[in-house]
């Protein structure tokens, strides 16, 4: 049984997303969800969901160096095999990257290489696409240019706006990601 940490910033709903489905005869079971925010909504829905939580709040960390000594402090404890970073809004060091090189996994809003970086939604609107999507893949020390594991495409539809759209993908995200990480943990 793999046993999986998953990084969030945020809401959670890719966590949420990842943890319903890590039952049964999947290949993994999550041991521990990590805020980068105290106040992250996701942490209540963790704990709701029994499983362990826990916050290293990067505005209380000066250096990036502190919050990953931090973050590793945690993750030390609980024992990951692979991480998940789910919305988690901080870019990671390539000394950390490689401390877990190989078993850390995002989902991007996007279908990369296209987009990388924030506002993928607004890009794809602007730039007249007649699709979006969004990927998961392997994290390097390259922000959101790792090998892509998986993708799902989705149209963009007349008259849709940045948030009709990020809601369309959204969906299609809470889909991929847990597909992707059944497959990755077997
Ligand atoms: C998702 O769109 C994810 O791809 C992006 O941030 C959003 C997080 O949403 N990195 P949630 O916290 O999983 O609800």
């Amino acid at each position: 049984m793999k046993r999986v940490a998953i990084l969030i910033s945020g809401t959670g709903s890719n966590m949420v997303a990842l943890l319903r489905s890590m039952t049964g005869d999947h290949p993994a079971r999550p041991v521990l969800v990590l805020a980068s925010d105290r106040a992250a909504p996701g942490l209540a829905r963790a704990a709701e969901l029994g499983v362990a939580t826990a916050a290293v709040d990067r505005r209380g960390h000066g250096s990036r160096a502190g919050f990953e000594a931090a973050l590793l402090r945690e993750l030390e404890a609980a024992r990951p095999d692979i991480l998940c970073l789910a919305g988690f809004m901080c870019v990671l060091s390539e000394a950390f990257v490689a401390r877990f090189a190989g078993r850390i996994l995002n989902i991007h809003p996007s279908l990369l290489p296209k987009y990388p970086g924030l506002h993928t939604h607004a890009r794809a609107l602007a730039a007249g696409d007649s699709e979006a999507g969004c990927t998961v893949h392997l994290v390097t020390a390259e922000l959101d240019a790792g090998p892509v594991l998986g993708q799902r495409r989705v149209p963009v539809l007349a008259g849709d706006t940045e948030e009709t759209l990020a809601a369309r993908v959204l969906e299609a995200e809470h889909d991929l990601y847990p597909e992707v990480l059944r497959r990755f943990a077997a």
